[in-house]
């Protein structure tokens, strides 16, 4: 087997990317380990930034979510009884997020993917070990249907998530890792229920950080900040309600609307980064490259970033010839990154609670009060919310 672009993960980066590649005809295989369903089930978050909107519509993948997507122009943030907005709308020129969902926009994904013919996927690729990208011609050696198979191409994009085999293939002396674990989880719960405000609303309690998020407007996913060793068998839905609703002022908690979860799981906090995200024609994307708490809702866009810099470098390979874009792909996709790492760090700093300490709460309250009395203050808020911006001189 051979083709030009050997994709490890068909999740969302390895997805848009094939789809960015194949309307420049660029041919790509995709190997996925586990197949279509397993995937789109998977549970994530569902803010889009502007930025990944207009990749969606590059990849032509945008109609359902233009339809379905909900537009939101702030969100609220509480503090104990304090409730605040911030006007994205007013602090950013008019820009905004989109509520849409990961497991939706996978769907839509792979419905343009499995009919394109330029991209050919591979579910149920096992033991995937990439070789001779740092000298040699890159191969993607794999297991499909019990048997040992090879994938010759030019360039590797590893889009196989933080446990990826990609990153793993890298010689450790050539990578860098950086990484923080928090000292508490986010135990998240989906349910058909009408979401208790029309923005999302980020709390800081006492008890701990609080998120009500949605779907649509009849799916509510909410998430209350959990210990890391809480278990969710320990969660009946009753408990998750009853929590969530002590950790909200009470205009939200009366009229939050409780019903049977469809899903609900812990899920651990964790800042990551490797560097580089270049190792000969090896490219690492993703979450395979980096990983933010969810506090700012800044996975997925950031892997937009790293989407958009890498087909754009491999377009320019294939169509002019060039390689310094592939040669600054690394440093301009990490510019972004560290700032979204850093805000992710530090939305998740002032929101939660780390420590029993009384003056945790006030420097935190101090903080927010700041924040909330200045217009520069929202504006930082606002302005990393709906994403920073993609470099415009890459291209
Ligand atoms: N071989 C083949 N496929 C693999 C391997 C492997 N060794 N390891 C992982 N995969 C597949 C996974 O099954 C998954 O479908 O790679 C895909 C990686 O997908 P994600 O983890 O969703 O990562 P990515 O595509 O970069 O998506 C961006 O940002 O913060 C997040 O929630 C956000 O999931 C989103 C991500
Ligand atoms: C979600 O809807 O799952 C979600 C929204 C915002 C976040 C994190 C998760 O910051």
């Amino acid at each position: 087997m051979q083709t030009r672009i050997g994709i490890i993960g068909g999740g969302p980066s390895g997805l848009c990317l094939a789809r960015l590649l194949s309307l420049a005809g660029i041919k790509s295989v995709i190997l996925e380990r586990h197949d279509r369903a397993h995937v789109e089930a998977r549970i994530r978050a569902g803010i889009l930034e502007q930025g990944m909107v207009d990749l969606m519509r590059k990849a032509q993948v945008g109609a359902r979510m233009e339809r379905e997507g909900l537009p939101h122009d702030g969100i609220v943030l509480t503090f104990g009884d304090r409730v605040e907005r911030v006007d994205f709308a007013a602090l950013t020129g008019g820009q905004r997020v989109m509520v849409y969902g990961q497991t939706e926009l996978t769907r839509d994904l792979y419905d343009a993917v499995l009919s394109d013919a330029n991209i050919s996927v591979v579910f149920q690729a096992h033991d995937v070990h990439p070789r001779g990208f740092l000298d040699g011609q890159p191969v993607l050696e794999f297991v499909a249907d019990g048997q040992p198979r090879a994938l010759a191409c030019d360039f590797i994009a590893g889009c196989d998530g933080y446990h990826g085999a990609s990153r793993a293939a890298v010689p450790r002396d050539m990578i860098t890792e950086y990484e923080r674990i928090y000292p508490f989880g986010w135990l998240g719960l989906l349910a058909d229920t009408p979401p208790v405000h029309e923005e999302l609303i980020y709390s800081n309690h006492e008890r701990g950080f609080a998120l009500c998020s949605m779907r649509s407007h009849t799916r509510s996913r909410y998430y209350v900040q959990v210990g890391l060793t809480e278990k969710v068998e320990d969660w009946p839905d009753d408990r998750f309600w009853d929590e969530i609703r002590r950790r909200l002022p009470g205009r939200f908690a009366d009229k939050m609307v409780i019903g049977p979860a469809i899903e609900k799981s812990i899920a651990p906090l964790r800042s990551f980064v490797a560097e580089p995200l270049r190792f000969g024609k090896l490219f690492l994307v993703g979450d395979a490259g980096h990983i933010v708490p969810p506090t700012g809702a800044k996975g997925l866009n950031l892997a937009a970033s790293d989407m958009y810099y890498l087909s754009t470098a491999l377009i320019a390979f294939y169509q002019q010839g060039r390689s310094d874009l592939l040669d600054r792909y690394s440093q301009t996709a990490l510019r972004r990154i560290w700032a979204a790492v850093r805000f992710s760090w530090w939305f998740t700093s002032i929101s939660h609670r780390f420590n029993d300490e009384p003056i945790e709460r006030k420097i935190q309250l101090a903080e927010f009060d700041y924040l909330m009395g200045s217009t520069a203050g929202r504006t930082t808020i606002a302005e990393n919310y709906v994403g920073l911006p993609f470099d415009a001189s890459f291209g």
